[in-house]
């Protein structure tokens, strides 16, 4: 009997942002309680779940796309008559002997907005799990190992967090502390797809955070849509300075955090990250616009010049600190002028990095609906010239640490080519290092991720730093 076993496998293709990513990975630790493996191919999982994005029409357009593949992937496995059989060799090979039906599960911010019309128009998905039907995937995996039907979820319930989202033997993971939002920036779908702010008990978190130091973890990522805006609607009187004092206190190599909120950011942050050595020195700090008029549009509540005060006081405050940011390009209405304000921010902030978007219409949101949006020509104009600056500026980060040595921490090998090694400074540059042959003889390739070293900065690159390992710090 155990020759005919085969045990269960499921496959995962996750979108989006890091609240996606920690969602995933806290899923996954289902199916691993459950005695399940973990596919690389989706053609011959069990399971195979999509975890999505709303955030731009062409995230959305990309999983949508994706879901046509899946569906005639679905169609081979269950060995239908007239299934396309394009770019699935694979599944072809592994339903030789007859069907073997892959059951389909789209979760995240898709799921939630669309849920009504996933179910009525992609049939072929067997289960479409919102944001609040998250805590059912126990009974779907039952009803999978039991080769049920797909039955109906209950989304009427409120978020769970879920206990653990750490993937085991990893050197670093997220944490998420709060979720939703309640800011409803005019042009953005996550406060109808993720709902209302909620913050995590803070004894979990940090009973949570204890385990994984236990365990060995190096890293946390505290996580939340706004994470420094953590607690400002509990009772408990907990608030984001608390919980990372407790991570910094418990003693993790590195602390960090993503994304604030300007309108939350306090001076107790700033001055904390300044003081402790394991948090990391880089803040990601939205600013969408330079222009106070397009902010007011966008309900921001905060005004250029107050940004600019927070990421001056960041910038003495935390030495050798990264400030990173996101920008929106061509909201309705953005003027030649609004833009060159934006472009003069960017100037006077000096982003170490930025994330530059085109502003997209997101249906049901209170910008999709105002008048003056803007020439798509203008639009991706005007991102290049952001662009260029934003290259220019991050190029100068780069350059200004060349000659000085900075503690990495590893994670892996890098794509930049044999016998070279990734890692983050603290302030989250990104490094590709060497390693002399007196400290690692060539063809010892050793499992270094997690590992902590000095490393000196030789060259810099528009979007990395590259340098030598000068010794390993953590021994
Ligand atoms: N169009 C373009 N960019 C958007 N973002 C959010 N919604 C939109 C939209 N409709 C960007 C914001 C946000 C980041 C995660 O995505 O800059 O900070
Ligand atoms: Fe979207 Fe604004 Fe909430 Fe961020 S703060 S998730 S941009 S509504």
């Amino acid at each position: 009997m155990y020759n005919n076993f085969k045990m269960k496998s499921y496959f995962f293709e996750t979108y989006g942002c890091e609240m996606n990513i920690a969602e995933s990975a806290a899923v996954e630790q289902l199916f691993i309680a459950r005695g399940w493996q973990r596919s690389e191919s989706a053609q011959t999982a069990d399971v195979a779940v999509i975890n999505t994005c709303s955030i731009r029409e062409t995230a959305e357009n990309r999983i949508l796309g994706r879901l046509g593949w899946f569906s005639g992937l679905k169609a081979v496995r269950e060995c239908k008559l007239g299934a396309k059989t394009k770019m699935l060799e694979e599944a072809l090979e592994y339903v030789k002997d007859g069907p073997k039906p892959l059951t389909l599960i789209v979760m995240g911010c898709m799921a939630e907005r669309l849920l009504k019309s996933f179910q009525k128009d992609y049939p072929f998905i067997d289960y479409v799990v919102g944001t609040y039907a998250k805590h059912h995937f126990s009974e779907i995996i039952s009803a999978v190992e039991e080769g049920r039907k797909p039955f109906e979820l209950d989304d009427s319930e409120k978020y769970r967090f879920a206990s653990l989202s750490a993937e085991p033997g990893a050197f670093s993971t997220f944490v998420p502390i709060m979720h939703g939002c309640n800011n409803f920036c005019t042009y953005c779908i996550v406060p109808y797809a993720r709902g209302r702010e909620r913050s995590r008990d803070f004894g979990k978190i940090v009973s949570e955070l204890e385990t994984l130091k236990e365990q060995g973890y190096k890293e946390v990522m505290l996580l939340g849509q706004n994470v420094n805006s953590y607690g400002l609607n509990n009772e408990e009187g907990k608030t984001f300075k608390d919980v990372l004092e407790a991570a910094s206190d418990i003693g993790f190599n590195r602390v960090r955090f993503m994304s604030s909120h300007p309108k939350d950011l306090s001076d107790e942050v700033i001055d904390l990250m300044a003081d402790r050595d394991n948090i990391e020195k880089h803040l990601h700090l939205a600013m969408q616009s330079g222009s106070n008029r397009i902010l007011k549009l966008m309900n921001r509540p905060y005004t250029i010049e107050q940004f600019l005060d927070i990421a001056y006081k960041f910038r003495s405050r935390v030495k050798e600190g990264s400030l990173t940011t996101d920008i929106i390009v061509g909201f309705p209405g953005e003027t030649e002028e609004d833009f060159e304000q934006t472009l003069d921010a960017v100037r006077k902030a000096g982003f170490d990095a930025a994330f530059t978007f085109q502003y997209s219409p997101r249906p049901g949101t209170k910008a999709a609906s105002f008048d003056d949006q803007v020439p798509k020509d203008i639009v991706s104009a005007r991102f290049d010239r952001l662009l260029k600056l934003q290259n220019d500026l991050a190029y100068k980060s780069n350059e200004a640490r060349v000659g000085r040595s900075y503690e990495v921490l590893i994670e892996g090998i890098s794509k930049a080519g044999a016998g070279t090694y990734t890692a983050r400074t603290l302030s989250n540059h990104l490094v590709n290092f060497t390693i002399p042959e007196d400290i690692l003889p060539k063809g010892c390739l050793e499992d270094l991720e997690g590992r902590l070293g000095i490393v000196k900065i030789e060259r810099a690159r528009p979007y990395s730093i590259d340098g030598v390992l000068e010794r390993f710090s953590d021994v």
